[in-house]
């Protein structure tokens, strides 16, 4: 025996909040880890998409204090300073129906939810992907599906939420239009506390879509976007196209009124931005 010999392995620390959560994960039915946690990673999207890759179950949840290369919708970078939320989760839904940006919004409404239980007021959907409190961008959302064929085998679904991260240390663009939970509120949040509403709600409304079927969820959706019935401003392919949001279709996509009265259905992979006019 080289009892005597032998090194302890000293467990690699993780925030308490990180300990927490993965306790709390055990109370959900499907998202209830592996948690893995890292203190800077490249981008949470791509650890979680190796772990599935290699056979992650659903319901992993991945979390980085912060990411360097942080990915948003249509290639864009996501800016992720410590103190906010940046997480992936993988999944397998069997409600899917060809539509991936169902989950975004779902899980756009999960945010929306997280936050009034939270009592953060004015939080809404910015449709395809943001979450707004006022009219500033909160958190955004991105749903990166993988196929085998014609066969779905994961989804990876990211949130990143500006919870206690300085928002005034963000530049130009950034720093116009976007707040976090800190500065709407004028206190520090709990991460685990809202990872674990998020999570919980989100879970919540999978089951919903299990059952009812998603589409028949988009009503909540639409209730608590702010853009519908107003004037917008869309770009796409470049150009700004001045517009009334009027609806959201039941494929998730925009229904919006052309100048003649016509209305159009508007796909979410058009749109390159969306603001209020
Ligand atoms: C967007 O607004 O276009 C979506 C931003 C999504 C950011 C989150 S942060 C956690 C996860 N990891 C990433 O690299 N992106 C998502």
């Amino acid at each position: 025996m080289h009892a005597s010999k032998t090194r302890s392995v000293r467990p690699v620390t993780k925030p308490r909040w990180i300990q927490k959560l993965r306790l709390r994960l055990k109370e959900l039915n499907f998202i209830k880890g592996p948690l893995h946690y890292y203190t800077v990673v490249t981008s949470t999207q791509s650890e979680a998409s190796k772990l599935a890759s290699a056979g992650g179950n659903e319901g992993t949840v991945i979390i980085a204090r912060k990411q360097y290369e942080g990915r948003g919708r249509l290639k864009r970078k996501w800016r992720s300073d410590p103190g906010g939320l940046w997480m992936s989760i993988i999944l397998k839904p069997k409600f899917y129906m060809g539509k991936t940006h169902l989950i975004t919004l779902l899980a756009s409404l999960s945010v929306v939810r997280s936050m009034d239980q939270l009592s953060i007021s004015e939080a809404s959907i910015e449709w395809p992907n943001d979450v707004l409190i006022g009219k500033s961008k909160a958190a955004g959302i991105i749903s990166e599906a993988v196929f085998q064929g014609s066969e779905l085998k994961h989804i990876i679904l990211g949130i990143g939420l500006n919870v206690n991260n300085q928002i005034s240390r963000f530049e130009g663009e950034l720093l116009r239009d976007a707040t976090s939970l800190r500065e709407a509120s004028g206190h520090l949040f709990k991460l685990d506390e809202v990872a674990f509403l998020i999570l919980r709600n989100f879970e919540g409304l999978c089951a919903e879509a299990q059952q009812l079927n998603p589409v028949n969820l988009l009503s909540h959706v639409r209730n608590r976007m702010g853009t519908i019935g107003k004037d917008i401003v869309l770009t796409i392919e470049g150009k700004d196209l001045k517009t009334q949001a009027t609806d959201l279709s039941p494929d998730g996509e925009l229904t919006i009124k052309e100048k003649d009265g016509a209305l159009r259905n508007i796909r979410p992979v058009d749109v390159e931005k969306l603001h209020q006019a």
